[in-house]
């Protein structure tokens, strides 16, 4: 038998597999279903410190080869995920993360001092990449911005966190931000990568974008970012030091690649776009597949080929 567990930030999962925040999360029914599904863990909408209503519609499409999406952080207020993880039930073999995603470093204070004051067994990711707030860039651009967050939120957090980053694309940024995530201590993970952020898919028939907000531009996710993923995924493997580890998200539809993040070096895999086009029956289909491709391969656990892809 393959052994999907894994660990993540200290924190036990029965399998590497648990949904991107952002997918079937932002409400407790969804969450629900999660908690139904045969996902190893789950994760809460990015919360701002208030209810957002988010972007106008349409705002989600899928396309033949992934998805767009400009969502605009819809979700119910971070109060509402604090009171999810103050009621949820620990003893549940799934652990709680818990996204925050504030639209100011005050607001990330403010959320995070909270749950601190709470003392939850929920491990936070803090959403530094979120590609679709007017006026708001990703911080996960911003290097001088991002480690000064870091430094800031790092000891109120106190215990084990992470971040969620944007894909980056040059040698030189991924030198850039893993020096500065090897920095913090308490800094245990990144999630790689949020969307592609601001693509553009346009309908060749009526000759307009097919999503409305920001004219059209929108996080690219699903099949066609695959590779951008692996690369984000591989870099950070090869440069955290201290036992920080990568979560990969990106371009999963089947078992092929999730066992394809894994060789590159991902501790877990989250789900978007498959999750949302497929519904939590997935994780059941995902982790059949990547069970038998395991068999087939004669590997028994995940550390037996995690981050073992090989270069020519
Ligand atoms: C959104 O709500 O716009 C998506 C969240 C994200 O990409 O971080």
């Amino acid at each position: 038998m393959a052994d999907l567990s894994t660990s993540i930030a200290g924190v036990a999962l029965p399998n590497l597999f648990f949904n991107a925040s952002g997918v079937w999360c932002q409400h407790e029914s969804e969450l629900k279903e999660l908690l139904d599904s045969e996902s190893g863990s789950l994760i809460t909408k990015s919360a701002t410190f208030e209810h957002r209503e988010g972007n106008p519609s349409p705002r989600y499409v899928p396309l033949p080869t992934g998805s767009i999406n400009s969502m605009g952080l819809p979700n119910e207020g971070f109060e509402y995920y604090l009171n999810y993880a103050k009621n949820y039930d620990y003893t549940n073999k799934k652990p709680l993360f818990v996204s925050l995603s504030g639209l100011s470093l005050q607001d990330n204070v403010k959320m995070v001092e909270q749950f601190a004051a709470a003392d939850l067994p929920c491990v936070l990711e803090i959403n530094f990449s979120c590609p679709n707030v007017p006026g708001k860039p990703q911080l996960g651009y911003d290097m001088e911005a991002m480690e000064n967050a870091l430094k800031v939120l790092a000891p109120i957090v106190k215990k084990p966190f992470g971040i969620k980053l944007p894909p980056y694309f040059d040698i030189a940024h991924f030198d850039a931000v893993a020096a500065i995530v090897n920095k913090i201590d308490n800094l245990a993970f990144v999630t790689c990568v949020n969307s592609v952020g601001n693509g553009l898919a346009i309908d060749f028939e009526t000759e307009t974008a097919v999503i409305k907000p920001k004219d059209g531009f929108g996080g690219l996710g699903g099949a066609m970012i695959l590779n951008t993923a692996l690369a984000n995924v591989n870099a950070f493997h090869r440069r955290l030091t201290g036992g920080k580890q990568v979560i990969g998200v990106g371009g999963v539809t089947s078992g092929k690649e999730a066992f394809l993040h894994v060789l590159a070096g991902a501790s877990a895999v989250q789900i978007g776009t498959q999750l949302k086009e497929e519904g939590p029956s997935f994780f059941a289909r995902v982790k059949k597949e990547l069970e038998e491709i395991m068999q087939a391969k004669g590997y028994k656990s995940l550390d037996d080929f995690r981050g073992k892809v090989k270069t020519l």
